[in-house]
């Protein structure tokens, strides 16, 4: 790895985001949503890939070959993403789609595209505990070769306490979509319910979006969107991102999907600090957030 591809951050209302996003941020800021589109929307690492073929197999109701037409990122467009030159990016691809689009982002409350709130669109948000969506997040940046360098860990652990990293803060990111939840159409989800009982999670998740499906549907769904099948799904794995996107001697986009891998990483003195710092700055959000299940 030579470095070149690796961007550096730039900001949007003081949010950090990579400096491509930043550049072709008019494009996203007056994208216009219609009111069937769905947002999937997540701090990076929730669980939006998961959430994204869970939603897919709802709306195509457990139909395998379906939920196959088609890679995740075009199936189901990352509306703030773009290539550097902005040839391609999620607003290109929604250009070409009918509603109803199924959109994911990465985007906090504050920077969702206006459009998508006039419209009265649904949002499924997904939080998942922070130590392991750190931990994720380390790993995608050692193997995404267009993030930042991540760095030693201990230091991207203090960046993330900081909300240093893309996307900005993760504690106002879950705050902020939690606050307005009962405003506008959010359901919030969380990877450890959906870890803990996906059955019960796929189901709300079908009723929120309005499907009446069967218990056998949902089963086959919840097998489907497994860990284990999603990571040999080629339409769902990223396997057709690019070797010089993803450096896949480095980690693996489906690289373990737990609760509690976090555990292998923080030292008892990393997770002392953490534990302090955070119950002082979620102590206003009372989010039912599990660091194990
Ligand atoms: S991204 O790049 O922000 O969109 O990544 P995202 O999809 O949000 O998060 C990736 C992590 O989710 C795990 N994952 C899953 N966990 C459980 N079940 C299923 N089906 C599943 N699919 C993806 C993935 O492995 C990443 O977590 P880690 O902890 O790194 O394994």
């Amino acid at each position: 790895m030579d470095g070149t591809t690796r961007e550096r951050l730039s900001q949007i209302q003081a949010i950090p985001l990579p400096e491509r996003v930043v550049k072709y941020w008019a494009r996203v800021e007056t994208f216009q949503a219609s009111n069937e589109d769905l947002l999937i929307a997540t701090y990076p690492k929730a669980g939006t890939t998961w959430i994204q073929e869970v939603v897919d197999s709802i709306l195509n109701e457990g139909d395998v070959e379906k939920c196959k037409r088609a890679p995740t990122q075009m199936r189901m467009p990352f509306l703030e993403m773009t290539a550097s030159d902005g040839s391609s990016s999620g607003i290109t691809k929604l250009e070409v789609m009918d509603p109803p689009r199924v959109i994911k982002t990465h985007l906090p409350v504050q920077l969702v595209p206006r459009s998508f709130w006039d419209a009265g669109c649904k949002v499924i948000y997904v939080a998942r505990n922070p130590k392991d969506t750190v931990v994720s997040y380390y790993h995608f940046d050692r193997m995404n070769l267009y993030q930042p360098e991540p760095g030693p860990w201990s230091q991207y652990l203090e960046k993330f306490m900081k909300g240093q990293l893309g996307w900005g803060s993760w504690y106002d990111h879950v705050k902020g979509y939690w606050r307005e939840r009962h405003n506008k159409k959010i359901l919030y989800i969380l990877y450890e319910d959906m870890k803990e009982d996906p059955v019960r999670e796929v189901t709300h998740i079908a009723q929120f979006l309005k499907r009446q499906l069967s218990k056998s549907t949902i089963e086959h769904i919840v097998q489907m969107t497994a860990f284990s099948a999603m990571r040999e799904n080629p339409m769902a794995n990223y396997s057709t991102i690019p070797d010089s996107i993803f450096d896949r001697t480095a980690s693996e986009f489906m690289r373990k999907g737990e609760v509690g891998d976090w555990k292998n990483h923080f030292s008892a003195e990393e997770d002392a600090v953490f534990e302090e710092h955070y119950h002082k700055i979620m102590s206003d959000c009372p989010i039912a957030i599990r660091f194990t299940i």
